[in-house]
């Protein structure tokens, strides 16, 4: 599958690495949401280094490593083709700043994990290639790259500026900043280039969707392929991947269907992007699809025990990914893969927790009512929720002026006929 919406990104990419122009370093910061075509900019970056000749020192934080000293360093020393003597000697380095780095707090950016002169050997076993050849250091997921390999770039980078070198480093936008002593070193840094990536625009899912379908087709499904996906290339894909099976590994223009189907490529997708952010973000969409979107950010926060802005932070970030909007999913079938992906336990705690809520005051007491029947929650039937939904509607006056009842009454209607319709 091309990818769309990304040539101006493309073209400074090529033009920095083609090897011609300026030949001062120059850093680029690819930054955006989860699955929103960071590693595919940077591998485009890698493959016109390549090409145009660039020795090419590249490495991705993982998760599981992101507190193991010189993980992400070892990779860019030691991971390509090298002369014996030149890898034993940097693996001696690797060896002795794991050592000390060993002693320090690895979530700490503030100390220095590495002492100075085995910096000075590292750095100068990323710079001097540039004797030969101009450099690319290459760096996927950030967010999880250890603060000792982190620190040791920063020097190398320093080093790098007159040399001719680029470096491009990913990273994931999210709730917090990870590792802001770098970040904010970074933008220290005269030649920085910022990549901030978003989501896809309707016009660029369009255009995907041109590479399969005829013209009017992709044309007339767009539009509703963006507003299931928020644009988020990953759930694009997947939207087409369901919709015609088989048509991304043989890359022909298939039938013509007449509307997006939502199924098993979506739902991973959905479930795809939420493992990889972080864990509170997954806990908002959780409780979002447990309370249905109809809950408040504050009723969230304390259904989750989370602090009304992480909430809200992590509310925004689900909208960025492109999964939720207004506060509730954009597809149905979003909310249900996350449901479904929500072990049993969780999820009775979750929906006890907002029945907690729901003997306070002020609650949405039938929204709850209506998760709890759904879900076949174990509840009391003499509960006010049970009541409630067990009860013929009373008028709404009478309702109004039932001492037993603190729900609000004008959703009342609306929320019964959602429940029986639903
Ligand atoms: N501009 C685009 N056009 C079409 N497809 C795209 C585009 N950008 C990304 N994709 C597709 O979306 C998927 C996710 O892309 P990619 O892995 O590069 O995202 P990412 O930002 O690195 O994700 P993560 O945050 O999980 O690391 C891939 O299948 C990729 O091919
Ligand atoms: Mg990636």
């Amino acid at each position: 599958m091309r990818l769309v919406e990304r040539a101006d990104e493309f073209a400074l990419l090529e033009e920095i690495l083609s090897g011609t122009g300026d030949m001062s370093s120059r850093v680029i910061a690819v930054t955006g949401p989860v699955a929103s075509g960071k590693s595919e900019l940077l591998n485009f970056a890698v493959d016109q280094a390549e090409a145009a000749g660039f020795t090419v020192l590249r490495a991705i934080g993982l998760r599981r490593q992101r507190r193991t000293p010189m993980a992400v360093l070892e990779q860019l020393l030691l991971g390509g083709e090298q002369p014996r003597e030149r890898s034993e000697s940097v693996a001696k380095q690797l060896d002795a700043a794991k050592f000390s780095a060993l002693l320090k707090d690895p979530d700490s950016e503030q100390e220095e994990h590495v002492k100075a002169h085995t910096i000075r050997s590292l750095t100068t076993a990323m710079v001097s290639p540039t004797k030969e050849r101009p450099v690319l250091i290459a760096v996927d997921d950030m967010h999880y790259a250890d603060i000792p390999s982190l620190q040791c770039l920063r020097h190398a980078m320093e080093e790098l500026r007159t040399k001719p070198a680029a470096v491009v480093l990913a990273w994931r936008t999210g709730l917090r900043l990870t590792r802001p002593l770098f970040g904010a070193g970074l933008l220290r840094q005269p030649g920085l280039i910022r990549m901030p990536l978003t989501t896809l625009s309707g016009q660029a899912v369009a255009e995907l969707l041109r590479e399969y379908l005829d013209e009017a087709t992709a044309r007339r499904i767009a539009r509703d392929v963006h507003r299931i996906s928020g644009g988020n290339p990953l759930l694009v894909r997947a939207l087409v991947h369901d919709l015609l099976p088989g048509s991304e590994q043989c890359g022909r223009r298939l039938r013509t269907p007449h509307a997006p189907a939502v199924g098993h490529a979506f739902r991973q997708a959905v479930l795809s992007c939420l493992h990889r952010v972080e864990p509170s973000v997954l806990a908002v969409a959780r409780g979002l699809a447990v309370l249905d979107g109809a809950a408040a950010e504050d009723t969230l926060a304390r259904v989750l025990e989370l602090s009304p802005e992480a909430v809200a932070l992590s509310l925004r970030e689900l909208e960025a990914i492109g999964l939720v909007d207004g506060g509730t999913f954009r597809c149905p079938a979003a909310r249900d893969a996350v449901l479904a992906d929500l072990p049993p336990d969780d999820r009775t705690a979750l929906i006890l927790g907002a029945v907690d809520l729901l003997r306070q005051p002020g609650t949405e007491a039938p929204v709850v009512a209506r998760h709890i029947i759904a879900a076949d929650a174990v509840v009391d039937a003499q509960s006010p929720e049970a009541q409630w939904e067990a009860a013929p509607p009373p008028p709404l006056r009478d309702c109004r002026t039932s001492p037993a009842s603190n729900w609000p009454t004008a959703s009342v209607e609306a929320d019964r006929t959602a429940a029986t319709s639903g």
